[in-house]
């Protein structure tokens, strides 16, 4: 693990996380790249080092903080060409934020087109400034990070634009998995050492480019305390499906006999299922075999719903508690157009501008009608409470799409698979399946962080097919409220824009 000050040397590298090598795109050398931890209110100063050599991927990179508000700090939110210019080969650029009035589990990847689907991920925690925990919260044990990831033997950018997603390889738990028919000798899955007797609290982080994993441990129940970064209700499940972008805090009991027992993440696309191991990784007890566990898969009777789940202390969610109760209220029809293979937000696909959204609206362009990518920016006034509705319609192919949004959490006032709408004490999050056609996603938050805010399908391949949005939070005020923005950002984009093209 990194701590908050530190740098990440971006890299090329020949890895094979599961028994097949390829060139990957790295943060530190390793997949997943280390862990960043740091504390509640820590000044986070990461250098990001571009070393990148290999012209089979991207040469640029750029990497965004998934889940931290990065309030008064826009600048630093990472998302290529909404708020930065990529870092060129050979060159660096510090990200330097505050997590203010956050703790929880988060992560760090790549946002440059489809970069991080080549490796650019990582976990990052911003634990309590020990906080006691209570009652349903005592945990023996904290430091237990489980990372789910899709793999892909081909690099992104040759797989860009496959319809409606090219499937993965492989599932990775930990960066480490296996892959159907691979010859010769097993990959050794992860292991996740426990003492029985104690209680687990893990840190579940989905860092999918595309699939959702239903997430299960054989013969043990979790209690879900967390989500996204967020405190929850502690609600007792016995699987939970993790989309791209979410994450979980489970509390697990050891409680069960010494032994070996099978981690479970299967993926809603690529190859499903536990033959020989894959989407598979091991929990083993002090005092158990070094050996594969052999215990049967059984179907969950449990399931996390997200409309089960519950903020532990939050207020209400603002605006009244009627749809459309907000002050300002936005739908979000998406859907895939089969004429042009694009999706569409609203009618409009998504297409990345070459000048950052960030420094148009320094510039001086502070109207939707002004601001590219056209039809795909809204504006929204400073200190109002925005209702965000987002129906499924149309062809819905390769979804359920899980959005994220940056710069905030929202209340879930809706969630998929739910019809009923909960303006009481709905668990707040990040990132949210939109689910199916009938379904209708909707949340709410309060416009308290000026600036260019990415709101986009996780699905890595979806945002380079144009299903993304961008809301620009009081743009009149953003130069103000984001200062002092340093020089080397300024000096990001002359840069790119000098580089030869690949
Ligand atoms: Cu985790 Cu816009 O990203």
């Amino acid at each position: 693990a990194i701590g908050p000050d530190s740098t990440l040397v971006i890299s090329n590298k020949v890895i094979s996380p599961d028994g097949f090598p390829r060139a990957a795109v790295l943060a530190g050398g390793t997949f997943p790249g280390p862990v960043i931890i740091g504390k509640k209110g820590d000044r986070f100063r990461l250098n990001v080092v571009n070393q990148l050599t290999d012209k089979t991927m991207l040469l640029s990179t750029s990497i965004h903080w998934h889940g931290i508000f990065q309030r008064v700090r826009n600048w630093a939110d990472g998302a290529a060409f909404v708020t930065q210019c990529p870092i060129t080969p050979n060159s660096s650029f510090v990200y330097d934020f505050s997590v203010v009035g956050q703790t929880g589990t988060y992560w760090y990847h790549s946002h440059l087109s489809t970069q991080y689907c080549d490796g650019l991920r990582g976990a990052f925690v911003v634990k309590s400034d020990n906080e006691p925990y209570i009652n349903d919260y005592d945990v023996d044990d904290e430091s237990t990070i489980i990372t789910l990831a899709d793999w892909f033997h081909k690099p992104a950018p040759e797989q860009t634009g496959i319809v409606p997603a090219p499937n993965p390889d492989s599932t990775l738990i930990n960066g480490k998995g296996r892959y159907l028919s691979a010859p010769g000798k097993p990959v050794d899955l992860a292991v996740i050492n426990v003492v029985k007797g104690k209680r687990y609290r893990f840190r579940i982080v989905g860092m999918s480019c595309d699939a959702a994993f239903t997430f299960s441990i054989d013969k043990h129940i979790f209690k879900i305390i967390e989500a996204d970064g967020e405190e929850t209700a502690p609600l007792v499940v016995d699987s939970f499906q993790v989309f791209a972008g979410q994450r979980y805090s489970a509390i697990m009991a050891a409680d069960q006999p010494v032994g070996n027992y099978w981690i479970r993440a299967n993926p809603d696309r690529g190859n499903q299922g536990f033959a020989g191991g894959i989407n598979s990784a091991i929990l083993r007890y002090a005092g158990a075999p070094v050996a594969e566990p052999t215990t049967p898969f059984t179907p969950s009777t449990r399931p996390l719903k997200e409309f089960d789940l519950r903020a532990l202390i939050a207020p209400k969610p603002p605006g009244k508690p009627h749809v459309g109760g907000a002050d300002v209220n936005i739908n979000l029809a998406h859907h895939f157009n089969l004429d042009t293979l694009l999706y569409e937000v609203n009618g409009v696909s998504f297409e990345s501008p070459t000048v950052p959204v960030l420094l148009q609206i320094l510039k001086g362009k502070y109207a939707a009608q002004d601001l590219l990518p056209k039809g795909s920016v809204y504006t929204l006034p400073p200190n109002q409470t925005i209702e965000v509705s987002m129906p499924p319609v149309g062809a819905q192919r390769g979804g359920p799409h899980p959005f994220h949004l940056h710069g905030h959490s929202f209340w879930v006032i809706r969630s998929a698979g739910s019809s009923v709408y909960n303006y009481n004490n709905p668990v707040r999050r990040d990132t949210i399946d939109t689910g199916d056609l009938g379904d209708n996603a909707t949340i709410r938050f309060v416009t308290d962080n000026s600036g260019p805010w990415f709101l986009h399908c996780h699905i890595d391949w979806h945002i380079d097919l144009g299903l993304a949005i961008v809301f620009a939070e009081n743009p009149a005020g953003t130069a103000d409220h984001i200062k002092p923005i340093p020089p080397a950002w300024d000096q990001l984009c002359p840069k790119y824009d000098a580089l030869p093209p690949s």
